[in-house]
């Protein structure tokens, strides 16, 4: 949540800021603001509203002058979306300027002291707090920016990535991490600081990841010193090339990024099994299992932890485990996992899945269970993000940044990461025969042309939503590898139409959900080809007994269904546990058409963000 960046070196810091922050405006947008210095003034402008709000207000009356910037664009925890309460925020004696993500726990406390010594608030933040600790120190004991920063932040209780500047040190800016993601680009005397690697990407393909408890100190044309917050031993700090490019990052003709990263799926989910299925030799080679592949065939259970779309690709996942290499698998909300005393042993192997890899809860989980012996496997799909160095090992997506907020690309590509590593778990435990082994690797190597195929009913879909388009209410029902793909549907509608919907158990419908079944309730049901489709047959049945509307997702070639719906989406015919990877396309363009029509912002769905990192 929230994103923050900065710049300096040579170059005018203003569009590099600005340009940036328009590119972590996925991370919160109900506020942004930018500080801007030329060794003389610090000019600062912020607003309510989007970064386009705030570059409005800059045109009309601020001077864009100065080669040192940082930037903010905001997802309020403390206090509510306004001007004051946006970054950057200043000190009291308006020297320090301050751009922070993250939660400072304990600020309350922090700012009642500051306020018995004399300190003013004008904001309700914590972190209007924290740059003011940050000054009380440097005065009282007379140390200079950095070391103020490190002696506070060994007083803070919480999550931080900051940026800093000080109006008697023109040429440095001071940043810090525990929790929140960092990044510091490198380029030819001159330096980029973000919350990802997406505002430098024209500018420099080396960059540094801060570590959790780390700081650094960006000095115009010095080398970056990084060092330990605690304890303050200097940091040898890594420098990794970045794998990024413009390109991946814009919208490339599409109205927005969610319909791009919709459309994407064929090809991304192609780079996910790229030289890791090499389905004529029978041969899944995933360099991140291989090493530990005993860790998952010894193990008690898999546990997988997630949030949000991640854990729906997880509980895809628990039946594929479970069906196909017979390993027992419990998926759990990372937020009550970690807070619930759960019971892990050394012979749990963890999986974590995140698209961001920067999910707090996720993150919290994976540290509660490495604490307690259990070998941990990440899925993600940031290279370098903090989930990804945390875990023992793990596998990435390779799906290109996500930056729609609604989750489409990484889902599918979970799914398909998940498959192989059931797939060749399945292959060593002996519990897959040869043929079905070797079918599951052929279909799955069919999935981006079937995905090809399932998009090509976007127009019809179209033809749908606007039919539906003023629901109320929305049910989603499926079955067995399709109840996941159902919890995901609603999910997609709720996100960014903002129309009530539930994602249901078909059979479970009789137990509460009917009651809510009348002419004026659409129902989406998965109904494609399966074990279970004679009852999902008899489940339609029922709703149309009450009169509901039938949006049937079939099976091509299919008839039974046909006869019963009122509206029919078609897929391609997919083994059953490939399905989820075909049966998702449809329900995201459903809800995409959906909030198009409405005038919903569907990049940036309200009270919404990428990446949630408070937990
Ligand atoms: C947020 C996003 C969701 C995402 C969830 C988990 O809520 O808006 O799209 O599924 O976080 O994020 P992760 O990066 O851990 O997959």
């Amino acid at each position: 949540m929230c994103g923050i960046v900065g710049y300096i070196g040579n170059r005018d810091a203003f569009p590099v800021v600005l340009n940036g922050l328009k590119r972590l405006e996925y991370r919160g947008y109900d506020s942004a603001g930018i500080a801007l210095y030329d060794g003389t003034d610090i000019q600062m402008c912020k607003t309510q509203g989007k970064v386009a709000d705030l570059e409005a207000k800059i045109q009309q009356n601020m001077p864009t002058k100065g080669t040192l910037g940082i930037g903010h664009t905001r997802w309020a925890t403390h206090g509510v979306p306004n001007d004051v309460n946006s970054h950057p925020h200043y000190s009291n004696s308006g020297e320090l300027v301050i751009i922070h993500n993250g939660i400072i726990e304990n600020y309350a406390s922090i700012k009642k002291e500051l306020k018995k010594r004399g300190y003013t608030f004008t904001s309700d933040t914590d972190t209007e707090v924290l740059v003011n600790l940050i000054e009380d120190i440097k005065i009282n004991e007379k140390v200079k920016l950095g070391k103020a920063v490190q002696i506070a932040l060994n007083q803070v209780v919480g999550a931080y990535a900051i940026a800093v500047f000080d109006h008697n040190k023109p040429d440095e800016i001071v940043v810090a991490k525990l929790g929140s993601p960092l990044a510091i680009g490198i380029g030819d005397d001159e330096f980029f600081v973000a919350s990802d690697a997406t505002p430098f990407i024209e500018f420099t393909n080396n960059a540094i990841y801060l570590e959790d408890e780390e700081m650094a100190i960006v000095r115009r044309g010095r080398e970056v010193k990084v060092r330990k917050i605690k304890g303050d031993s200097v940091v040898v700090p890594y420098v990794q090339e970045l794998q990024l490019n413009l390109e991946q990052i814009e919208k490339g003709g599409y109205d927005h990024f969610m319909l791009k990263e919709i459309y994407e799926q064929p090809s991304v989910i192609k780079d996910t099994y790229r030289g890791r299925l090499l389905s004529d030799q029978g041969i899944i080679k995933l360099g991140g299992l291989d090493e530990y592949i005993e860790k998952f065939t010894n193990a008690n259970r898999i546990i997988i932890v997630a949030c949000g779309t991640s854990w729906h690709a997880g509980l895809v996942a628990e039946y594929i485990f479970e069906d196909l290499a017979r390993i027992p698998v419990e998926v759990e909300y990372a937020s009550e996992f970690r807070y619930r005393n759960p019971i892990i042993t050394e012979k749990d192997v963890i999986i974590a899945i995140s698209q961001s890899g920067e999910t707090a809860d996720t993150l919290a989980a994976i540290k509660l269970a490495k604490e307690k012996g259990a070998f941990v496997y990440g899925v993600c799909n940031v290279v370098g993000s903090t989930i990804s160095r945390e875990t023992h090992s793990g596998s990435y997506t390779h799906a290109g940044p996500e930056i729609g907020v609604a989750s489409t690309k990484a889902f599918t590509t979970q799914i398909t990461v998940l498959t192989m590593i059931a797939l060749r778990l399945a292959k060593v435990k002996g519990t897959i025969s040869q043929s079905d082994y070797m079918m599951h690797l052929h279909e799955l190597e069919t999935i981006p042309a079937k995905v090809e195929e399932a998009l090509k009913s976007d127009e019809n879909i179209k033809k749908i939503s606007a039919v539906f388009k003023d629901a109320r209410n929305f049910l989603y029902l499926g079955r067995g590898y399709n109840f996941p793909v159902a919890l995901e549907g609603a999910l997609k509608l709720k996100e960014i139409s903002y129309i009530h919907a539930e994602g249901y158990p078909a059979a479970e419908m009789k137990h509460g959900p009917i009651a809510l079944i009348d002419e004026q309730m659409p129902v989406v049901v998965i109904a494609v080809n399966s074990n279970h489709y004679e009852k999902v047959v008899s489940n339609i049945e029922e709703i149309k007994a009450r009169k509901g509307k039938i949006i049937a997702l079939v099976s091509e070639g299919d008839t039974a269904v046909k006869e019963l719906a009122d509206y029919v989406m078609e897929v391609p015919i997919t083994p059953e546990a490939l399905s989820p990877l075909v049966t998702t396309i449809p329900l995201q363009l459903l809800s995409y058409h959906i909030a198009v029509m409405l005038d919903r912002n569907v990049d940036q769905p309200r009270n919404l963000a990428k990446s949630v990192t408070v937990e």
